[in-house]
C-alpha cells in the first residue's frame, strides 16, 4: 500500500476541524480535502509537514518579493527582537520607512502606518468623512478591498441582484441597512453611470474608493479615460478619490499610479511594504492627513511595530525602480511558460494553491 504523501498534513487538518470553524482560520488558504501545511521556506521554496517542497507561487499573496528567509531580512528580525519587538512609545524605524514611502509617490505626502490593508481601508474611509463632513463611500462593484463592513458591499453581485444601476448588495449575511445605505455602488469603466450616481449625491459623497488593477474582477487595469473622468469628477465635486494599491503598489516604483496615472487624494497600502510582516497604510494628501490625524484616531497595539517598520524599510531601499522592472520581466516570462500549471484556464479545476501562485505571478505581469 502506497504511503499518503500528506499524511501529516490530514493529521493535523482533522485536529483543525475540532478547534477551527472549517478546519481554517483563513478560508482564503484552504481547500478540500485540506491543504498541506507548511512548516518551513526557503527563497522560492516551501516545506510542509511531511517533507514534500513546492515551488512557492503563491509568495504569500505577492508579499514576500524577496522570497522566503531572506538573510538581511532574518538579520534585521533577530537584531530588533533582541532590542524590543514593540513600545508604546514611537521608534526611529516609522519615521524612516515613512520617508521611504513618501519618495516613492507624489502623492504621499504624509503617511499613516496601521496592522492590515483592511484596517487601512478603514482608516481612509475615516479620513475621508472627517475631511468633507459627508459620509457616504462609493465604491466599484465586485472590487475587493478587505474585510471591513463598508469595503464588503457588492462584492459578489450578480445581474440578477444588482438592478439597472448597480445595488449595494450584502457580501456577509445581515450586513446593517444603514452600512448598504453609505455605500454607492458603480460599475467599473463606466464614467457616464458614475458621473449620474456622484452628480446625484454629490453633497453626501466623502469618497470614491478604486483598485486601479482590481484582482477580482480579472486584473485587467482599469481604462485610463475613466480614471482620468473619474478624478475630474470627483475633483469638480469636492470628493475625495482614494486608490486601494494594497496589491497594486508593486506594479511599479510609484505603484499603479506611477504606471496608469490618478493622481489620488488618498492610497491605501499594505501587504509588500512590510516585507512579510503585518502591515497596512494609509498615504496623501498632506491638508487631508494632518486636518484629521486629531479627529481620527489610528490606534492599533501593534501599529508600526519596529520590526515591521525596519524589514519594510530594508525591503524599500532593495527594491528599486530597476529590480521593479527585471520582476515584471520575469513574471511575463512566466506567463509565457508551457508547463501545464501555466496553463490551466479555470480556476476550479486547480487547487487554491496552485491557483493563488499563478494570480500572484500574473499579476506583476499583465501590461496595461
Ligand atoms: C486590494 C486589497 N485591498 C485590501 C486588502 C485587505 O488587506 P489585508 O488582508 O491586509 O487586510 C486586500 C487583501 O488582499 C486587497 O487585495
Amino acid at each position: 500500500m502506497t504511503r499518503n504523501p500528506l499524511m501529516q498534513s490530514a493529521e493535523l487538518a482533522a485536529r483543525a476541524r475540532q478547534v477551527l470553524p472549517s478546519g481554517c482560520t483563513r478560508s482564503q488558504v484552504w481547500f478540500a480535502p485540506h491543504p498541506p501545511y507548511m512548516v518551513k521556506g526557503e527563497g522560492a521554496w516551501i516545506t510542509d509537514v511531511d517533507g514534500n517542497r513546492y515551488l512557492d507561487l503563491a509568495n504569500k499573496l505577492g508579499v514576500l518579493i524577496h522570497g522566503h528567509v531572506h538573510p538581511d531580512v532574518v538579520r534585521v528580525v533577530q537584531e530588533q527582537v533582541a532590542l524590543g519587538a514593540c513600545f508604546a512609545a514611537p521608534t526611529p524605524h516609522e519615521v524612516a520607512l515613512a520617508e521611504l514611502l513618501q519618495s516613492r509617490g507624489p502623492s504621499f505626502e504624509r503617511i499613516r502606518f496601521i496592522n492590515t490593508g483592511s484596517e487601512a481601508v478603514d482608516l481612509a474611509f475615516k479620513a475621508a468623512r472627517a475631511f468633507t463632513g459627508r459620509s457616504r463611500i462609493v465604491k466599484l462593484e465586485g472590487v475587493y478591498h478587505g474585510s471591513n463592513d463598508f469595503a464588503e458591499v457588492s462584492n459578489y453581485s450578480t445581474p440578477e441582484n444588482w438592478g439597472n444601476e448597480p445595488a449595494s448588495v450584502a457580501t456577509v449575511p445581515a450586513t446593517p441597512p444603514g452600512v448598504l445605505d453609505s455605500v454607492l455602488v458603480t460599475a467599473a469603466n463606466d464614467l457616464a453611470m458614475a458621473e449620474r450616481l456622484l452628480s446625484q449625491h454629490a453633497t453626501e459623497i466623502a469618497a470614491v474608493i478604486v483598485d486601479p488593477v482590481p484582482p477580482r474582477a480579472g486584473m485587467r487595469p482599469l481604462e485610463r479615460d475613466f480614471i482620468e473622468g473619474l478624478r475630474a469628477l470627483t475633483r469638480r465635486l469636492g470628493i475625495l478619490l482614494i486608490f486601494d494599491e494594497v496589491i497594486a503598489f508593486r506594479f511599479g516604483f510609484s505603484g499603479a499610479q506611477g504606471r496608469f496615472g490618478g493622481a489620488p487624494d488618498l492610497t491605501v497600502l499594505g501587504k509588500i511594504i512590510g516585507g512579510g510582516y503585518p502591515v497596512g497604510a494609509v498615504a496623501g494628501r498632506a491638508d487631508v492627513m494632518e486636518t484629521t490625524a486629531a479627529s481620527v484616531a489610528s490606534s492599533g497595539t501593534f501599529t508600526a511595530n519596529p520590526v515591521t517598520m525596519r524589514v519594510g524599510s530594508g525591503e524599500h531601499a532593495a527594491v528599486d525602480a530597476s529590480s521593479l522592472h527585471l520582476t515584471r520581466c520575469n513574471g511575463r516570462a512566466a506567463a509565457r511558460c508551457t508547463h501545464p500549471l501555466f496553463r490551466r484556464r479555470s480556476p476550479a479545476d486547480t487547487g487554491q494553491w496552485y491557483r493563488v501562485g499563478l494570480f500572484s505571478l500574473l499579476s506583476s505581469s499583465r501590461r496595461h
